[in-house]
């Protein structure tokens, strides 16, 4: 969703902010745009679509500043075009401002300034605020104050910044609901919605929280509260590197992501199990492990693939810890008032940490005093920051918008927490050896299944022009089938459905034709001969067969069209190999239609709006 880069200090800015911007192209957006201070005078430069455009126009005008913001748009209130891109402007054209998330009061401020007869410009909730600081600033106010009595009238989210000609020497930048840090230079000071946009720059950084706001020079910051209080904040330093925000020779971040996973599930498990003791070791829940421990309900609350993982820790813990497990949309959680008991565990999963539903169910839990835990890729993000404690699954920064690495890291993560809390209640010392010698062997799993990108590339090619697919597995791996789908549909626009497999007879079976690719994930678990059953039905109407299966399954080949082989594991782990052929069978076909699967249309990576 939208972002916002701001710089102040010896440097042009305008390579800067682009920079930035470029960093944050991941994010989704349709509209981009800078500020500058030239020459005492405030100048805007925005445009319709990519930041290269954008480029483009500043490289033209040959423009240069030492202060700037800049901002890529993704529309909620207007459309995207020129006129609705940030930053917006008071009307003098003095002040700028650039603004993520939603101002919901917008039409009754806009309303009232109406009446006193301020023209906008723009159909966005936004504009409302730039207006509301001037009319502050015409009451005496420095931009600082001006702009903290405003958003003291203002409902409704927000990260933004804010220059002013007439103060042309500081950013004013503030936060409630969407993220906003301030990086730490050298003469020299920056901020952005996200620390990747500053990485480049400075890894001393200072996460705003809600309700702060900072006044940010080439060489000093200072924040408060938006109610006036002073505030002193923590510098704290990333250890996010360079390299792992570029491509590394991958011709698409999701490739380079899909490829990286025998590091990231090595990185997610590493210095975690105690081979000796058969357990793991969860540094981040050692301050509420006793209460965990005891937890009579686990809810697991989150969105869109992190959901999916969260319905296979629901597996995970019901299998092994015997504590009734459940799996919630966080849209849903944080609105239903739901019921929660004093020994309840509330485990929210979240890539990014700022989901917007994600991070009010937590808020929600938080206010009715549960146990509230996060499982976050992104450190130092909301979610992480204001939870009880938590999990980190270090992934590394997940870049293509489709999520792949963070899933297999969250399950990995969830394992660990199930080996740990199951060693605890009644798995014996020999079962959870065995566990830990399975994990110690995924990356190398992981490895082997990579090696099958051209068979699965040859699959894609087959398919790539089918309007609808079907995706069924069982127990464990049927949230296996719901990300399979989710994948096809977000990157190709094909249309894809995951069931559990046995509920296509109960309605899915009518779409079935020799049109219809059908995706089993059927390895040799358990629940293989029902599955083969499900085969055998969806054949007997001409389906096409694409099957996951054990590597030594040869009956399946004898039934299925097409067949992708994986290692076998514990059935707790499958998942984090099972899913590893459908990314690839997503990425493969969306890359044959000619499609952008890094940055899909209408997708945002973290989704900061409800
Ligand atoms: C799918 C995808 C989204 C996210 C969802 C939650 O590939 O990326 O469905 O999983 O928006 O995002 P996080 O995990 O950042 O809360």
């Amino acid at each position: 969703m939208c972002g916002i880069v701001g710089y102040i200090g010896y440097r042009d800015s305008v390579p800067v902010l682009i920079e930035g911007l470029k960093r944050l192209e991941y994010r989704g957006y349709d509209s981009a745009g800078v500020g500058l201070i030239v020459d005492s005078k405030s100048i805007i430069v925005k445009d319709k679509g990519k930041v290269s455009n954008l480029e483009k126009l500043l490289d033209e005008k040959g423009l240069k500043s030492n202060i700037g913001i800049g901002h890529t748009r993704w529309a909620t209130h207007g459309e995207p075009n020129v006129m609705n891109a940030h930053p917006h402007s008071n009307e003098d054209g003095t002040i700028f401002l650039i603004h993520n998330g939603i101002i919901e009061n917008f039409n009754t401020i806009k309303m009232s300034l109406l009446k006193q007869g301020i023209k906008f410009q723009s159909d966005t909730d936004t504009e409302v605020i730039v207006h509301l600081i001037d009319s502050f600033i015409k009451k005496g106010n420095s931009l600082f104050k001006a702009v903290r009595l405003a958003l003291s009238e203002v409902e409704g989210t927000y990260g933004l910044a804010v220059i002013s000609s007439n103060e042309p020497d500081k950013i004013i930048a503030a936060r409630k609901g969407s993220p906003l840090v301030v990086g730490i230079g050298n003469g020299e000071n920056f901020i952005a919605s996200d620390v990747s946009a500053l990485i480049a720059y400075t890894k001393q950084i200072v996460y705003l929280d809600d309700g702060e706001i900072a006044e940010i020079t080439c060489d000093s910051f200072k924040a408060k509260t938006i109610i006036g209080d002073d505030i002193k904040k923590e510098v704290i330093e990333v250890t996010m590197s360079l390299e792992e925000l570029d491509r590394g020779g991958y011709d698409t971040f999701m490739l380079k992501e899909i490829m990286e996973q025998p590091e990231s599930v090595l990185n997610s498990i590493r210095g975690r199990l105690v081979f000796e003791e058969g357990t793991a070791k969860l540094g981040g829940l050692e301050n509420v492990f006793d209460k965990l421990a005891d937890t009579k309900r686990i809810i697991l609350t989150a969105c869109g693939t992190s959901w999916h993982s969260g319905l296979v820790a629901e597996y995970m813990f019901e299998q092994y810890l015997r504590i009734p497990t459940e799996v919630e949309y966080a849209s849903e959680f944080r609105y239903r008032n739901p019921i929660i008991n004093n020994d309840d565990a509330i485990i929210f999963i979240s890539q990014s940490g700022e989901t917007a539903d994600t991070l009010a169910a937590m808020r929600e839990a938080k206010r009715k005093r549960a146990l509230c835990l996060g499982v976050c890729n992104v450190v130092g993000s909301s979610i992480a920051r204001e939870s009880d404690s938590g999990v980190y699954i270090h992934a590394g920064p997940e870049i293509g918008v489709a999520s792949t690495k963070a899933f297999t890291s969250q399950l990995c993560v969830f394992a660990l927490m199930t080996l740990l809390l199951a060693r605890k209640r009644d798995m014996s010392l020999v079962d959870g050896q065995k566990i830990v010698t399975e994990f110690q062997q995924l990356p190398d799993k992981i490895r082997k299944i990579l090696t099958l990108t051209s068979e699965i590339e040859k699959i894609a090619e087959v398919f790539k022009d089918a309007p609808n697919f079907l995706y069924l597995g069982r127990g464990y791996n049927f949230p296996v089938a719901l990300e399979g789908a989710l994948k096809l549909k977000e990157i190709s626009y094909i249309h894809a459905e995951g069931y559990p497999a046995a509920e296509m007879k109960h309605g899915p079976i009518a779409l079935v034709d020799e049109n219809m690719p059908v995706v089993f994930i059927a390895p040799s678990d358990s629940t293989y001969d029902k599955i083969m059953s499900n085969i055998q039905e969806i054949k007997a109407r001409k389906g096409k067969i694409i099957a996951i299966a054990s590597e030594h399954d040869t009956v399946i080949d004898t039934i299925a069209d097409y067949s992708i082989k994986i290692p076998d594991t514990i059935r707790m782990l499958t998942p984090i190999l099972s899913v590893i052929p459908l990314q690839l069978l997503a990425y493969y076909i969306a890359v044959k239609k000619g499609l952008n699967v890094d940055q899909p249309r209408n997708l945002a990576k973290s989704v900061t709006v409800e």
